[in-house]
């Protein structure tokens, strides 16, 4: 790939930097969609992220940036604002600079989700779903799953303070979709999510129980690496349609080119 003065630059600010896996995944993406868009993992420490995003206001060839772990709440005191989304969300994971050179923050988690679902011809509408975590990507699908009609949202998490909190957040925002923080038996949902972090690992426990679950049942593992999660091959060993979190990335990296192609 050639860049060049004419291509589009984006960078991914991130602290620890070494999990972004820009060049498989990110420019892999634009590449393939035949975009000249350049995208960098910075490795940028809390400390300094005003004084990086104040510099980046400077680049004019930065179209955006990416905001990952530790950053996407930090960010948002440093730009100029914040969309709907992001604040219903309270993060920001990527920063647009719009024709006027104003740094708008967006979440594009809860569209890129609801959008892979969507792709897979997932229904969530009227659906029963149960998701497991409530931590940052969690708070996303939660919004993303009651916005796309879910009929009742379960939210199960270890801290189950946390998963009342969102439960109650989701619900004053959404109030058709019936929404509790409860633990319950993966069985009687229609749709399980995974949106914890267990399962990166091989040797990770399941983030939940999910045996008894027939073949009508869907489960989502939001996961990127590895590709088939602990969880997904259980799902797949008792028939029951899966999908990870592959096509999440790839939502959010085309809602990117949407933007870009404005
Ligand atoms: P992310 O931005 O990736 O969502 P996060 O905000 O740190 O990261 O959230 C991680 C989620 O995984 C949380 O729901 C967390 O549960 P707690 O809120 O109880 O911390 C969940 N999680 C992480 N490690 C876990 C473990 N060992 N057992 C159960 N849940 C775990």
């Amino acid at each position: 790939m050639e860049i060049t003065g004419k291509s589009k630059i984006m960078f991914v600010l991130a602290d620890p930097v070494d999990h972004v896996r820009a060049s498989a995944v990110i420019n892999a993406y634009f590449q393939s969609n035949g975009d000249d868009v350049a995208v960098s993992p910075l490795h940028i420490l809390p400390g300094d992220l005003g004084a990086v995003v104040a510099s980046i206001r400077l680049m004019r060839n930065v179209f955006g940036f990416g905001v990952t772990i530790p950053h996407k709440t930090q960010v948002i005191e440093h730009l100029d604002e914040i969309t709907p989304a992001a604040r219903m969300i309270g993060a920001v994971n990527f920063v647009k600079r719009t024709a006027e050179g104003r740094l708008v923050g967006d979440n594009l988690d809860a569209r890129g989700f609801i959008a892979s679902l969507a792709q897979h011809e997932i229904v969530v509408r009227g659906r029963k779903v149960l998701q497991v975590g409530a931590g940052g990507a969690g708070r996303a699908t939660a919004f993303g799953l009651a916005e796309a009609g879910a009929r009742e949202l379960t939210i199960m998490n270890r801290d189950e303070e946390k998963a009342r909190a969102l439960a109650a957040a989701v619900a004053e925002h959404y109030p058709a979709t019936k929404v509790s923080a409860d633990h319950a038996e993966a069985r009687s949902f229609d749709l399980i999510v995974n949106t914890t972090s267990l399962g990166m690992k091989a040797d990770d426990p399941l983030p939940l129980d999910i045996d008894g679950i027939g073949p009508s049942a869907v489960v989502s593992d939001i996961i990127v690496h590895p590709a088939v999660t602990r969880l997904l091959a259980r799902a797949a060993a008792q028939g029951a349609r899966t999908i990870g979190g592959k096509p999440m990335l790839d939502a959010q990296m085309a809602l990117v080119a949407r933007f870009i192609a404005r």
